[in-house]
């Protein structure tokens, strides 16, 4: 006897074949990164489908890296806006692999958090700055506070090395749940050093990021 049909078999069998190079290119693409085990390998897929999900049209990030080309590809494939900001002056890296699309600002953190690109808002933030001793917990919960400002109602900030117990800014995030208390969602993903992912519930001067995929009827039984 034939199993019964998932939910909207044909359109999924469609849809797999379709993507099928496409995913396998993604993956290809995400094993670039992953054969050294990077400390953001095992994100940057998962930052990918966020940005995408999110149709994010204004990405930010402060930390130079691998993130940042994933970033910008990810940028380039929703014609989003990327702003990348490291203390250290890498844009010949961006030049040499020809993207000419990102706003690279080479300074401190706090020129980034001034800047009016971030006056502007953003959809998706990754804060990859914050694992040194040297950046205490006030300084890390600062710069939070800074970023869930900056970011739309639904806006997601993706923060690396957050594994409680291992860094400074972890401590920070449970200050800003406590703070905040239902203006925030944060959850760590316990790999890689740990990527918080905080999620602004509160209205934002810079708008709101609503669901807008299409929920498809199914055909009722016959
Ligand atoms: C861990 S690396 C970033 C790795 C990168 N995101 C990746 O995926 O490969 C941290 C970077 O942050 C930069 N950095 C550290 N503190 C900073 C600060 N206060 N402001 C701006 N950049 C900073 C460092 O120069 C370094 O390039």
């Amino acid at each position: 006897m034939p199993s019964k049909r998932m939910h909207f078999e044909e359109e999924l069998m469609e849809e797999l074949n379709d993507h099928h190079e496409k995913w396998k290119t993604d993956l290809d693409y995400d094993g670039l990164w992953d054969g050294g085990g990077y400390s953001t390998s095992q994100h940057l897929m998962l930052m990918t489908s966020i940005v995408c999900g999110l149709r994010a049209k204004r990405i930010g990030e402060v930390g130079f890296g691998r993130s940042s080309f994933v970033l910008a590809d990810a940028a380039k494939r929703m014609s989003a806006t990327f702003v990348t900001c490291d203390r250290f002056d890498y844009r010949y890296m961006l030049d040499a692999a020809g993207i000419d699309w990102v706003t690279y600002l080479e300074g401190d953190s706090d020129k980034f958090w001034a800047h009016p690109e971030t006056a502007k808002g953003y959809d998706f933030l990754f804060l990859d700055y914050m694992s040194s001793r040297k950046k205490s917990v006030e300084s890390c919960y600062k710069d939070l506070k800074k970023a869930v400002k900056a970011v739309k109602q639904n806006g997601i900030i993706a923060v690396h090395d957050a594994l409680p117990g291992k860094y400074n800014v972890a401590a920070a995030l449970v200050h800003l749940q406590v703070k905040y208390n239902d203006g925030v969602e944060v959850l760590t993903l316990p790999y890689n050093y740990g990527l918080a992912l905080i999620r602004r519930c509160t209205k934002s001067p810079h708008g709101e990021i609503k669901d807008t995929w299409p929920k498809t009827q199914e055909p009722k039984d016959e």
